[in-house]
């Protein structure tokens, strides 16, 4: 598939890595600088290519959300005329910067908050594992596979995703309509608290036993 990336960080360019080598066609976008932009290219690799947010998106059939909270909703609300009709895989926690706890939760979640800011996008929550794991030569961990927990509106784009999800290397666990990203994205934040403060680390992920 044609694959847009927004966010040249640790989980754009570990899902790109995974989805490049599967035959994914990646454009990556959106850093501080265009430097940082072509290194995520380069590290993404199998004829990845930077732009910009907006290239990136014109590109993607699938757009990958994989910014910082904070960032979050000004960049999806720039590209709201241009985000209708794709499917957008969020991917972002809405930690505090400091990572100490939830800004929005239980009531509503960033996925559904992603969704008014570009209200004719698809968009499908899908936090994935630790940048770590992504970037380990396997992401399996005592023989399993991480869980990743897949909500959105749309049964075609939430398929689409779960797809992805399993090309990465990950299990896709169909969790329903986008409001129940006011559960999973709880799940993050638990997950990164026993790495990061309970000091598990982050050979760790939360995974469903059917
Ligand atoms: N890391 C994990 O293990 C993990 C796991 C699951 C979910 N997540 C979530 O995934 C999202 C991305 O995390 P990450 O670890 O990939 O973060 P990251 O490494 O900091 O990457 C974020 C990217 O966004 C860019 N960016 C941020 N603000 C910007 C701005 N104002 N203008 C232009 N570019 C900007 C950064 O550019 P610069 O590098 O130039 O600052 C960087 O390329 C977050 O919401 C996080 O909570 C992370």
């Amino acid at each position: 598939m044609k694959i847009g990336i927004i966010g040249a960080g640790n989980i754009g360019t570990g899902l790109g890595k995974r989805l490049a080598a599967e035959g994914h066609d990646i454009v990556v976008s959106f850093a501080r600088t265009p430097e940082k932009v072509a290194e995520a290219a380069t590290t993404i690799g199998s004829g990845a290519r930077p732009g910009s947010p907006e290239q990136a998106v014109a590109h993607g059939e699938v757009v990958i959300l994989a910014t910082p909270w904070g960032a979050t909703l000004d960049i999806v609300g720039s590209l709201a005329g241009a985000l209708a009709g794709k499917m957008v895989w969020d991917c972002t926690n809405p930690f505090a910067p400091d990572m100490s706890e939830l800004l929005i939760g239980t009531t509503t979640s960033a996925g559904e908050e992603i969704a008014h800011a570009a209200p004719r996008a698809h968009v499908v929550k899908a936090v994935p594992p630790f940048a770590v794991s992504l970037h380990a030569a396997s992401m399996e961990i005592g023989g399993r596979k991480p869980g990743v927990f897949v909500c959105a509106d749309d049964p075609a784009a939430r398929a689409v995703v779960m797809q992805l999800v399993a090309d990465i290397g990950a299990d896709a666990v169909d969790t329903g309509p986008l409001k129940r990203a006011r559960f999973t994205e709880p799940l993050g934040m638990l997950v990164t608290n026993l790495a990061y403060v309970q000091g598990l680390g982050p050979a760790i992920f939360a995974a469903l036993v059917r």
